[in-house]
Parts: C-alpha cells; structure tokens; sequence
C-alpha cells in the first residue's frame, strides 16, 4: 500500500511499502530522513516516531511498550505513533504519517 510521508524539510514522499513491512521500514529503505530508527525496529529507542494524519484505525492499537516510549519522545501529539509499530497489510489506505525534525 501507498504511505505518504511528509518530511521535516516540507517535501511529501509516496511510497509504495509492501504488506508486512512497517512505516519506519518504508522510509528507511527509500532513504528518506527524519526517521532514524536507531534500533532498528524493535521498539526501544523511539526515534521512528511519526504525527499519523491519516489511517490510524488500519494499526493496532500502540502496546504499553510503545506508549512508556512514546513519552521519551519530543512533541509527542495525540497522534504520535512509533512508525516501526506500524505494520502495513492489504487494507491500509489513504495511510498519511508527518515526520517531526526531532528524532535525532
Ligand atoms: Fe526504535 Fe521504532 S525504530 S522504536
């Protein structure tokens, strides 16, 4: 599915991330800054964190984990999601995410 990834610097990506793969990964293997995911992808370091502006509903609901990490984040927003938590499948539309510019 297509995720469209606005960038710290004011630029939009649409990026077509295959099923399985997560946000964070979708921007990572496009190398697209503003997510640095320096754990790569296991919920433990919170610099993938993502503004989900569209599309929330097609991911499941953050786990404690991600919450207590969430709070170690800067700018944090009741939209605020870990986008390697993110996990993309066959119904994700319309997925709109806003990478702030202070993931690292
Ligand atoms: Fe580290 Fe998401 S990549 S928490």
């Amino acid at each position: 599915p297509k995720v469209s990834y606005s960038l710290p610097d004011g630029t939009v990506h649409d990026v077509d991330v295959p099923c399985g793969q997560s946000v964070m990964d979708g921007s990572v293997r496009n190398n697209l800054p503003g997510i640095v995911a320096e754990c790569g992808g296991s919920c433990s370091c919170a610099t993938c964190h993502v503004f989900v502006e569209d599309g929330q509903s097609f991911f499941d609901e953050p786990t404690d984990e991600e919450r207590e990490l969430l709070e170690f984040a800067d700018g944090v927003r009741p939209d605020s999601r870990l986008s390697c938590q993110l996990i993309l499948t066959d119904d994700c539309q319309g997925v709109r995410v806003t990478v702030p510019d202070t993931n690292g």
